[in-house]
């Protein structure tokens, strides 16, 4: 049986969307079972627990050989993805598949891609069988800037003039789907993109002609945004995390500005483009 955490969330629900698609189930986790009535509408066992607490760890893992590892990012993460994979070896789990992120390497400045590589490193020294999705920006990262092109025309994001081959997280889920049900991509990592990649300024051309409304890019003084954002984020760990995101890809960085062919290898398709996102997302910008 398959497990799969973070499946209320963006990406993971749409893994479990595709699993349940192609026939299959599997015990999905949430810390809330009202949040997961479309989840058990697709057939999944849910499983109602927190994956910091090692006794529900223990009872989700029971009879699972293939599990699925999300988390958000908190101060917490690193430690907690460390238990989940000591308890999956534990069980008897032949296979954990994580989400990692594309710019994950030590040292690059930035705690969350520098937690995903320790924790990369952790599974792999685990002795599990392993695959790493890892995904570039997700393009509902936008959604966090859509209020202020609402109420002033303006997408904001101090990102300078980097250029990001932005992945949709749904495609994002459907590989996750595809790589828990069926052999074969056992000691991979996949690097996950859009099919193009552009600026902020780019997008917010793009953006305007879909929701019909001049949109223009807004590059903020990073100690600004981070003011902001205290405002809105109670979680200062978390400001810091994402103000560290957006300085190392202000710098630019041959990673996220690559292109992959690995979901189109995967698939069989073209990832999601960034004007199909933008216009499935219109409501939220306009
Ligand atoms: N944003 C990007 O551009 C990007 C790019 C690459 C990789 N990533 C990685 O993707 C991950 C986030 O994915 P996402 O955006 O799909 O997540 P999300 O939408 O924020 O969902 C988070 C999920 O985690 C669950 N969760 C949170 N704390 C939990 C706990 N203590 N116990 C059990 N479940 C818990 C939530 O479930 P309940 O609330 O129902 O319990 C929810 O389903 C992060 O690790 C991030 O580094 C993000």
């Amino acid at each position: 049986m398959i497990l799969l955490t973070g499946a209320t969330g963006k990406t993971a629900m749409a893994a479990a969307t595709a699993i349940a698609v192609a026939g299959h189930k599997a015990r999905v986790v949430t810390r809330d079972a009202a949040k997961a009535s479309q989840l058990a509408a697709l057939g999944h066992e849910i499983a109602v627990g927190d994956l910091s607490d090692l006794q529900f760890l223990k009872d989700a893992m029971r009879g699972i050989d293939r599990a699925f590892l999300l988390l958000p990012n908190t101060e917490q993460q690193g430690n907690m993805e460390a238990r989940f994979t000591d308890t999956a070896k534990a069980s008897g789990v032949r296979h954990l598949v994580k989400i990692s992120s594309i710019e994950a390497h030590a040292g690059i400045g930035a705690r969350v891609p520098e937690m995903h590589a320790a924790s990369e490193a952790y599974v792999k020294a685990s002795g599990l069988e392993w695959t790493m999705v890892k995904p570039n920006f997700f393009m509902q990262t936008l959604l966090a800037a859509a209020n202020g092109v609402k109420a002033r025309g303006e997408l904001t994001m101090p990102v300078g003039g980097a250029r990001i081959s932005m992945v949709d997280c749904r495609d994002a889920g459907a590989v996750i789907a595809k790589v828990l049900l069926e052999p074969g991509h056992e000691g991979q990592s996949y690097k996950l993109t859009g099919s193009e990649s552009v600026t902020f300024v780019e997008i917010a051309t793009r953006l305007s002609r879909i929701i019909d409304k001049p949109v223009k890019f807004v590059d903020p003084p990073l100690a600004a945004y981070r003011e902001n954002l205290l405002k809105a984020l109670p979680d200062p760990w978390r400001v810091e995390a994402v103000c560290e995101i957006f300085a190392t890809t202000a710098k630019g960085q041959r990673e996220i500005e690559a292109i992959t062919d690995t979901f189109q290898e995967l698939l069989g398709r073209s990832p999601i483009g960034l004007d199909t996102f933008l216009s499935d997302y219109k409501k939220a910008f306009s």
